[in-house]
């Protein structure tokens, strides 16, 4: 059996969005933690708090605003959701991708991803950037799981390159051309809302992870699923556990986004203009 509530939500929400601005996105962008200034690039058309549109959860979690922007980069039709919601704060899966569905039935052919994250390789440095090449879901759950929504894309979704290749390496042009830090690698989304241990840190370096986060996988894998275009790009805010002497705190984690907001910004304005 379909899950009609899905799909009703979605399109409740697309109509809602509709109803206020008829603008339609070719890009889609999740702000993460810390990273929500970006929406001062933007000419900005319609700006729509999550808690008014129906079928869209506001988040609860600090540094994360809760709005949905629609307008232009550059030439580019934009879909900018500031702020997300988590798999840790109680929400299911579905609920959590629910935003991106949105943006894609908005029209959006491309999602561009953004997260903080904790860095696995000793050589990072809180500030830099890594773009995702792929993942490792450790989240226990797939927003796909369930009756398949079968007018969304198949049963099994191959995953071969969920991170496409051309944004991945586009993304590394910009990024060498603006002459900012950054790495590439695998990103391990975990559940939270506990940071790691220093266990866990080992065992995510000995499967491949170079970062760690407790997002962007869901929104990858829906995004995937529709036929999306998708690419990542992670702020590493810290070293993950037992890497550095310092304990983790969530006032680190947005302070270092804070501290690279404006370069993570010029990136974005610049990428999303050669779309
Ligand atoms: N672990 C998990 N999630 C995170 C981290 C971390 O070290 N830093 C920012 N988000």
């Amino acid at each position: 059996m379909i899950d009609t509530s899905i799909v009703q939500s979605l399109e409740d929400s697309v109509n809602y969005v509709r109803s206020i601005s008829k603008l339609r996105p070719k890009v889609a962008v999740v702000l993460g933690s810390g990273l929500g200034s970006f929406v001062n690039q933007m000419k900005v058309e319609a700006a729509l708090a999550y808690s008014d549109i129906p079928g869209f959860i506001p988040p609860t979690v600090e540094g994360h605003k809760g709005r949905l922007f629609l307008g232009h980069v550059g030439p580019t039709p934009v879909a900018v959701l500031q702020g997300r919601v988590h798999f840790y704060e109680g929400h299911s899966m579905p609920s959590v991708v629910h935003p991106v569905r949105t943006a894609a039935l908005l029209g959006a052919e491309i999602l561009v991803l953004t997260n903080s994250a904790g860095g696995l390789d000793a050589g990072m440095k809180p500030g830099d950037f890594m773009v995702i090449e792929d993942h490792l879901n450790l989240m226990g759950d797939n927003p796909l799981r369930g009756p398949n929504l079968a007018q969304f894309g198949p049963r099994f979704p191959d995953m071969t390159e969920a991170y496409d290749r051309k944004l991945v390496a586009l993304m590394l042009e910009v990024l060498n051309k603006l002459g900012v830090r950054h790495h590439r690698g695998v990103y391990c989304g975990v559940a939270g809302p506990t940071y790691e241990t220093p266990a866990e840190v080992r065992y995510l370096q000995l499967i491949g992870g170079k970062a760690v986060g407790m997002s962007t996988v869901p929104e990858t894998i829906a995004a995937h699923h529709l036929g999306l275009r998708v690419c990542a790009l992670s702020c590493i805010t810290n070293l993950a556990a037992g890497l550095s002497q310092s304990k983790l705190s969530h006032d680190e984690v947005t302070e270092t986004a804070k501290n690279v907001e404006h370069q993570f910004g010029q990136f974005l304005a610049e990428f999303i203009t050669r779309l």
